[in-house]
């Protein structure tokens, strides 16, 4: 009893097929009119713990906005899991990062196993060998995954059914995808659950004063976590961007709704790559981040759409950032 035991790298999957894709990818962005990286280039292991910093910033209100509604309505929201789901449930945490959102619940929600499915390998297992020696107790398994492309988990991930699932997106990185995108990775979620539950937490509109102070603080660390872009662009595509000839911008779309980061280049310039290159005017933009802002009702819709019966929604006095459980 007590025994330390540390997910292996079984426990840890990952494929090469899709790294290959992602270097496809990450080319064919660059390429388009106007040029365009997916927010999921942030996350290697620096820009994962540039995410972390953002999060202790004054001015990036959803983590801790996320946190109060958790702290004020826990207890409310463990009871409805429980209702819905009956007996103990397996979380399965999509874009896990430090785990440590999910970690905070294991208690409230009596989970008794926990899958944590992230696309940085890494940093996903660094996190998951700390978090096991903090639950030695806990069936512990991460999976290194692109979810955004496909939802599949290992079929023979026999901790997946120990339990009814309880799936866990957390931070509103919903807010990621466009509305048809994120409906259908909401259909997909509905269908992962088989028959548990999603508990979603997502960001809501508001001035855009405050929306545009949270993606451009002033000690520069959200400059960081966009320009540290280019860098992990490098190493997987080989390409030759120097993050000192781009500048960091972040602006409210009110049409769309939605938080736009780009990067625009300081003076004319070529980025080349192995089989490509592309040329950038001064001014010129890569856009590399949307996140999106839903009002609760929108939200809710939007989960209805997906194929859930019943959605229950919890927000801060505020109504900065909603937290819903969808079932059925
Ligand atoms: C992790 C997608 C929720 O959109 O607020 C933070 C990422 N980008 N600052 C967000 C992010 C710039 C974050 N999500």
């Amino acid at each position: 009893d007590g025994l330390y035991t540390a997910p292996t790298d079984e426990a840890l999957r990952s494929d090469i097929e899709p790294v290959v894709r992602l270097v496809e990818e990450a080319a064919q962005g660059l390429l388009r009119q106007p040029a365009q990286a997916s927010p999921k280039f942030f996350y290697d292991v620096l820009g994962s713990r540039l995410f972390d910093a953002i999060t202790e910033l004054e001015a990036y209100y959803p983590t801790r906005t996320e946190a109060l509604v958790f702290d004020t309505q826990g207890a409310a929201m463990a009871e409805a899991v429980r209702a819905c789901l009956g007996r103990p449930p397996v979380l399965v945490e999509l874009g896990a990062g430090n785990c440590s959102k999910a970690s905070r619940l294991f208690a409230l929600l009596q989970a008794r196993a926990y899958v944590a499915v992230d696309i940085s390998v890494e940093f996903l297992r660094q996190s998951l060998l700390n978090l096991q020696l903090q639950h030695p107790e806990m069936d512990l398994a991460g999976v290194g995954l692109d979810f955004s492309a496909s939802l599949d988990l290992p079929a023979d991930l026999p901790v997946l059914d120990s339990g009814p699932r309880l799936l866990f997106y957390p931070g509103s990185s919903i807010g990621n995808f466009a509305p048809d995108e994120a409906l259908r990775l909401l259909r997909d979620m509905h269908q992962l659950a088989a028959g548990g539950a999603l508990l979603i937490g997502v960001d809501l509109i508001k001035s855009s004063a405050l929306l545009e102070a949270a993606y451009d603080d002033e000690l520069g660390v959200t400059a960081a976590f966009n320009l540290n872009l280019l860098l992990h662009l490098n190493r997987v595509l080989g390409s030759d961007f120097r993050p000192a000839d781009w500048r960091h911008v972040a602006c409210f779309n009110a049409v769309e709704s939605r938080i736009e980061m780009h990067l625009e280049a300081r003076r004319a310039l070529v980025v080349s790559w192995p089989g490509g290159q592309r040329r950038f005017s001064a001014g010129e933009r890569l856009h590399t981040e949307n996140s999106y802002k839903w009002t609760p009702a929108g939200f809710e819709s939007l989960l209805q759409r997906a194929g859930f019966g019943s959605v229950q929604t919890w927000c801060d006095p505020k109504g900065w950032f909603a937290v819903c459980l969808a079932s059925g």
